[in-house]
């Protein structure tokens, strides 16, 4: 049997491929894997480290989630038996300046996975949401609260929710796990694969260690006047090994495994504590030594003052919670960019 990974050669993908290939103590969980990606936001060179750390090899097909013929054929010529679902666009800015192919990449196709795995009758699925999908809702964040979407990004996860959501009312024999992550940063503990963004950075961790390997100058902090620990924004930050780890034990936890997963079910992957950006500057300083200037520049429009998990149910449901604390999260994104200054 296969798995399918969309996506896999990107950030939080290729974590999950290590953790899949390495197997997991409950269950044996290392098959075939095939990876689909586009490469337009990753590089081949990933496999090879996948293959370094791992000592095994993947299956890569190079196409486009939005291509219904390459998907067919790769279903057709491989058993695949559930499918984790990362492909698509993820910058927030950019998903205002061309709305168009954020729904064209992530809701079109998704859909046309969804329509490939239906012919091919496989229902089980991991998909990537994100905590986006809680909007303007008061911290701590749980998955009975309202859903709703202040960028065409967000607005994405939330039509292909809810396109998950339907389909899994319409025939029981899906079995589906909506991932709501939080704020993913981090890298395998070898220093070999790590976020890897294009142009600069959007998000606060990739900024940060481009400022203390000397790429930037100097990082922007978006307001200190939020009611806050000190003023600057709160997030939920979770280290990408664990979020890996939640993965696996999703898929263990789909109808055709275990079984905790009825239907399609939101779950948040999130470690419930709340981190600042000066605290998070401050401790990567301590790591790593680096000077890492920084100014006070306003509020960037669409933030919120807190957002962090209530991560309970990824506890009851599929036995997971996150394990590796900041200092972790801190080193190894630091291991990652100072022996790879340039990325790949
Ligand atoms: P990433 O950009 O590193 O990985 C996404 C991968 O998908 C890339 O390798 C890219 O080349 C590929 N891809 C994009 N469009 C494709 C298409 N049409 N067909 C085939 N491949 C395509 O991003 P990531 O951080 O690993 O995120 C993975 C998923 O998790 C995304 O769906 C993202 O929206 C979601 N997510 C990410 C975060 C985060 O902060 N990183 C938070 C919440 C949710
Ligand atoms: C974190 C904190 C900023 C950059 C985004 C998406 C979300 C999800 C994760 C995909 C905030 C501050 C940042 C900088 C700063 N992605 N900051 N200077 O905004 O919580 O979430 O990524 O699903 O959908 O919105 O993450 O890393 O951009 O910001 O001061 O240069 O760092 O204001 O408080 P965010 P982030």
């Amino acid at each position: 049997m296969s798995l399918l990974i969309t996506g896999g050669t990107g950030y939080i993908g290729s974590h999950t491929v290590v953790e899949l290939l390495q197997g997991t103590d409950s269950q044996d969980l290392s098959k075939e894997i095939v990876i689909v990606d586009n490469l337009s936001n990753s590089s081949t060179k990933v496999l090879d480290r996948l293959e370094q750390i791992t000592g095994k090899k993947v299956t890569f097909i190079e196409a486009d989630i939005c291509d219904e013929q390459a998907l067919d054929k790769v279903f057709s010529e491989h058993n695949i038996e559930a499918v984790i679902h990362f492909a698509g666009l993820k910058a927030v800015g950019e998903s205002a300046e061309i709305p168009l192919s954020y729904y064209q990449n992530n809701v079109s196709g998704t859909v046309s996975l969804l329509q490939v795995m239906t012919k091919h009758n496989v229902k089980n699925l991991v998909f990537s949401s994100s905590a986006t999908v809680y909007g303007n809702n008061v911290s701590p964040l749980n998955e009975t609260m309202p859903t709703s979407a202040t960028n065409p990004y967000g607005q994405t996860k939330l039509m292909v929710e809810h396109i998950l959501f339907d389909l899994a009312k319409s025939d029981p024999e899906w079995s589906i796990a909506c991932l709501r992550y939080f704020n993913p940063i981090g890298a395998h503990q070898s220093g070999l694969i790590g976020e890897n963004p294009n142009g600069i950075p959007n998000n606060l961790l990739p900024y940060v260690a481009q400022v203390a390997v000397g790429r930037l100058a100097q990082l922007q902090v978006f307001g200190d006047d939020y009611d806050t620990v000190d003023g600057t924004g709160v997030r939920d930050y979770i280290h990408v090994v664990d979020l890996a780890q939640g993965h696996v034990k999703a898929l263990e936890a789909l109808g055709h495994a275990k079984g905790t997963v009825k239907g399609c079910q939101a779950i948040n992957l999130g470690t419930g504590n709340g981190t600042s950006v000066l605290e998070i500057v401050n401790t990567f300083k301590d790591i790593s030594q680096a000077d890492i200037p920084y100014k006070i520049v306003p509020r960037r429009a669409g933030d919120l003052a807190t957002v962090y998990a209530d991560a309970a149910l990824a506890g009851s449901l599929l036995g997971w919670q996150a394990n590796l604390d900041l200092t972790a999260m801190i080193e190894d994104t630091w291991r990652w960019q100072s022996e790879n200054p340039n990325g790949f």
